[in-house]
């Protein structure tokens, strides 16, 4: 329940996306929210009160003279108590509404009146979207503070392709979401590597290993959330880019490294999730290699450290370390933390972690070990950055007291 208790108000406004918008209210309440809907006449042609009402277990209000409203005031009262307002989908005809600052129904009035913030996940067809008037629309919006939830490119109901379509119900989720975390990291600039390397064998093959890079993505999506400029270095994986990070694509350690190089010194944090391969090929084949006759040598180097670099460099950056170890978690990370001189170290035992969506992390730092339990990696990371969060305020406390 990640939204539990969150009071919003969902706007939904005329579109063809407005379906989805049922199963956002859906998704909504399963994370706990408590959502209220108001609707513009428009968007009651393509989905009924009588389904938002169904799945919010609350009236959909449509009308400004709506006489059932607290003291005939409906367009207050209504977004009164609420912490965000989510219009979705949101119309090229009410962004224009908002941008001017008209009030003409009850969801516009509601909008205009609002004490909360306000996003909108905007949907309509491409031509619509790159038409200078609604472009200059979102410039006023953006300015005024409205928050957006895409859109993304993509098929359009209109049989078009290209930007306007509405961001799917589970990736506003994701947006409410990142939304009401705690902006721990504001103004800080944070570097993430995250996944397996790929160190190649001949043209063909590669040594690697088997992190799926969903951990690191999660701490990078974590950190974004908390409101840090995050650069994310990842290595060859199958995963979306978490919204609002920077990523850079790289395969072998030595160029995540020449990349990190280039990003620490502008960097307040560094957290290094990657997997890096300890080793790579020697005498890398130039062609693929042929089956010969009995077995094959591979020769190996050694590859970098990246962490511990970055963790040796003047003015380095406050460095956080992962270790995925197979048996002795304390024994063992605690080592690894003092060998890397880093101040943080999250572990976890990596048969349980590998390619899965939970994780088990334990901390250690000065002060000792702090046990974040088995959970979603997004919740964990989310817990990580709180106690980066916390030691850099500690270490600052200190500063000032020196
Ligand atoms: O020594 P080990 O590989 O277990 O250390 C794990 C930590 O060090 C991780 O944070 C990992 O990203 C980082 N590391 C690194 N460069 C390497 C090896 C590990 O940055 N070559």
């Amino acid at each position: 329940m990640t939204l539990k208790g969150k009071r919003l108000l969902l706007g939904i406004t005329g579109g063809v996306a407005a379906y989805k918008a049922a199963q956002l209210a859906r998704l909504l309440v399963k994370e706990g929210a408590d959502v209220r809907v108001a609707m513009t006449e428009a968007a009651t042609r393509f989905v009924t009160p009588v389904t938002l009402q169904a799945l919010t277990g609350q009236t959909a209000w449509t009308d400004l003279w709506d006489a059932r409203v607290p003291d005939n005031m409906g367009h207050i009262e209504l977004s009164r108590d609420r912490e965000l307002i989510v219009v979705a989908p949101a119309s090229a005809d009410f962004l224009g509404k908002l941008a001017a600052g008209l009030a003409g129904d009850l969801l516009s009035t509601l909008c205009l009146a609002r004490r909360c913030p306000l996003m909108a996940a905007p949907a309509m067809n491409v031509e619509m979207w790159e038409n200078a008037a609604m472009q200059r629309n979102l410039h006023t919006l953006r300015g005024d503070g409205v928050f957006f939830a895409g859109p993304a490119a993509g098929d359009q109901a209109c049989g078009e392709v290209g930007m306007g379509r509405m961001f799917e119900p589970e990736e506003i989720v994701a947006e409410i979401e990142a939304f009401f975390q705690p902006k721990l990291l504001a103004g800080k600039r944070v570097l993430v590597t995250a996944g397996p390397t790929e160190e190649l064998i001949d043209p063909v093959r590669a040594i690697t290993n088997l992190s799926s890079g969903k951990m690191g993505y999660a701490v990078a999506r974590a950190a974004c959330e908390a409101g840090a400029k995050v650069t994310l270095v990842s290595g060859p994986v199958a995963l979306a880019t978490p919204a609002g990070v920077e990523r850079v694509d790289v395969k072998s350690a030595e160029q995540m490294f020449e990349t990190v190089k280039k990003a620490a010194p502008a960097s307040d944090v560094f957290i290094a999730v990657a997997a890096v391969a300890d080793y790579r090929v020697k005498n890398r084949a130039a062609q693929k290699i042929k089956k010969g006759a009995g077995a094959m040598t591979l020769e190996l180097a050694e590859n970098p450290d990246i962490l511990a670099w970055v963790a040796a460099m003047k003015n380095a950056p406050f460095c956080v370390g992962f270790a995925a170890e197979s048996e002795k978690l304390a024994q063992n990370a605690k080592a690894k933390r003092a060998k890397k001189g880093i101040p943080l170290l999250a572990a976890n035992l990596a048969q349980r972690a590998l390619g899965a969506e939970d994780n088990e992390i334990t901390l250690f730092d000065d002060r000792g070990e702090h046990a974040l339990g088995r959970a979603p990696k997004l919740e964990l990371a989310r817990k990580l950055i709180a106690h980066i969060a916390a030691m850099l305020a500690g270490a600052k406390r200190a500063r000032a007291k020196a």
